[in-house]
């Protein structure tokens, strides 16, 4: 559920009208709807508290990587929402934003010495570990600190899934996680240690999973493990089930809700008396944003293709070139006429600069707005200034009122970052 639509013949988010916006501000832009990310927020919340009993109380930890603009993560963040980071500089993003230290959970697979002293100093609630490598590094860091971090491990369950290959991260191949006997090991090395405190497990199995089963299976697993580690004689208080919960992008009414996948967490989880994480971001932030965008022109060949050639492209929005991802996109000003097969593309120099072939569209015209539907996740933050492009602006709405959350550079900003070598 989200809040864009058409109102007076316009598509607005929340009370905003886009045509304003895009006179305002140009295009590409990408709009955000804060009444959409807290509707999310919400149904997670209540979701969880509807099983006190077997998640405890559940942090909900926002995958800032899906969007990590500081106003996006205000707005999650003032309504009790953590963080799940990867990278210092998302942890940075995610204080700046006034989330504490105590909600931000630190993941990722190549995090650097520098990176783990950081996250210590800062005092993050947890740090996953992904391998016997960090592991051992962490406890260097964290003695040359003098701390104790509360660390969990991250398994890899040999269940993948997700809507791409490139998105899964569960599969025995994956570099995720360690399997689960490596796991029950590191666990207990980290328990002997006087420099980490390891309060429980971690998995994350792939994106865009639309199925809850292999999440399901996946849980069985962690469970199992937290009660092996407990005859075995270690604590276990914490399990983290990362995010992954797909979003409709389509139109889809099958897509599970949070409250079917909070009623599968709680059966498995029941009776097992820990504290539950959650790292969602697509399903958090995909429907809350559009792309906005206009028809530079349509160039309708003599060969019967008819290219809708707009002023975003593959570096605003890279799904479609990487994953071959679906994004609807529909007019802001619908016009009547009979839909025709439409190739929808950026002005980028590559073919993969294509969003979509053959899409139906009522017939646009130069000049025309469109949007591109459920991009708030993973859109901007992907973003690149592949052919000098500037950078999407980014918008946020919050009822009637609005404001530039993110500026497009000027050339000059983007100029100025690149000092030319002093001897040229
Ligand atoms: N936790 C961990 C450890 C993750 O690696 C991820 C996503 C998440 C949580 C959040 O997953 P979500 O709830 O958003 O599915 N760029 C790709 C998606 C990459 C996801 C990477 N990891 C896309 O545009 O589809």
């Amino acid at each position: 559920m989200h809040y864009f639509e058409i109102k007076d013949g316009v598509l607005h988010a929340e009370g905003v009208n886009l045509e304003a916006v895009a006179e305002q501000v140009g295009t590409p832009t990408y709009v955000y709807s804060a009444a959409t990310l807290r509707r999310h927020y919400g149904l997670m919340r209540e979701a969880c508290d509807a099983h006190k009993d077997a998640l405890g109380d559940a942090l909900i930890a926002f995958a800032v990587k899906a969007n990590s603009n500081l106003s996006v993560l205000k707005v999650l963040g003032s309504m009790g929402c953590g963080a799940d980071t990867v990278s210092e500089g998302e942890i940075r993003r995610a204080l700046k934003a006034g989330i504490p230290a105590s909600k931000i959970i630190f993941s990722g697979v190549g995090k650097t010495d520098s990176e783990l002293a950081f996250a210590i100093r800062e005092g993050v609630r947890q740090i996953n570990v992904e391998s016997s490598n960090e592991l051992e590094r962490l406890i260097a860091v964290a003695q040359s600190l003098g701390a104790k971090p509360d660390i969990a491990i991250r398994v890899n369950p040999k269940i993948g899934a997700g809507g791409h290959a490139k998105i899964t991260t569960g599969g025995a191949g994956d570099k995720f996680g360690v399997p689960v006997e490596e796991a029950l090991d590191l666990y207990a090395v980290a328990s002997n240690s006087e420099h980490v405190n390891p309060v429980g497990l971690a998995c994350h199995i792939g994106s865009q999973i639309t199925d809850l089963a292999p999440m399901e299976a996946a849980f069985k697993v962690i469970r199992g493990m937290a009660e092996t580690l407990r005859e075995r004689g270690m604590t276990v208080t914490r399990l983290d089930l990362g995010g992954g919960l797909g979003v409709p992008y389509y139109g889809e009414t099958d897509t599970p809700p949070p409250s079917a996948y909070m009623a599968m967490v709680a059966g498995v989880l029941a009776g097992l008396g820990v504290e539950a994480a959650f790292e969602p971001g697509r399903l958090m932030a995909a429907n809350a944003g559009v792309l906005l965008s206009r028809v530079v022109h349509v160039n309708e060949r003599t060969d019967g293709r008819r290219f809708l050639v707009l002023d975003a492209a593959m570096n605003d929005l890279m799904r479609p070139a990487l994953y071959d991802a679906f994004h609807d996109v529909k007019p802001v000003r619908p016009v009547e006429g009979a839909s025709l097969p439409h190739d929808i593309v950026g002005p980028v120099c590559e073919t993969g600069d294509t969003f979509a072939r053959d899409r139906e569209l009522a017939p646009l015209k130069a000049g025309d707005l469109v949007v591109f539907m459920s991009a708030g996740a993973y859109g901007a933050v992907m973003g690149s200034e592949y052919n000098t492009r500037p950078m999407a602006a980014e918008v946020l709405v919050d009822g009637d009122k609005w404001a530039v959350i993110k500026p497009r550079p000027t050339y000059d900003d983007i100029f100025a970052r690149e000092p030319i070598a002093g001897w040229l």
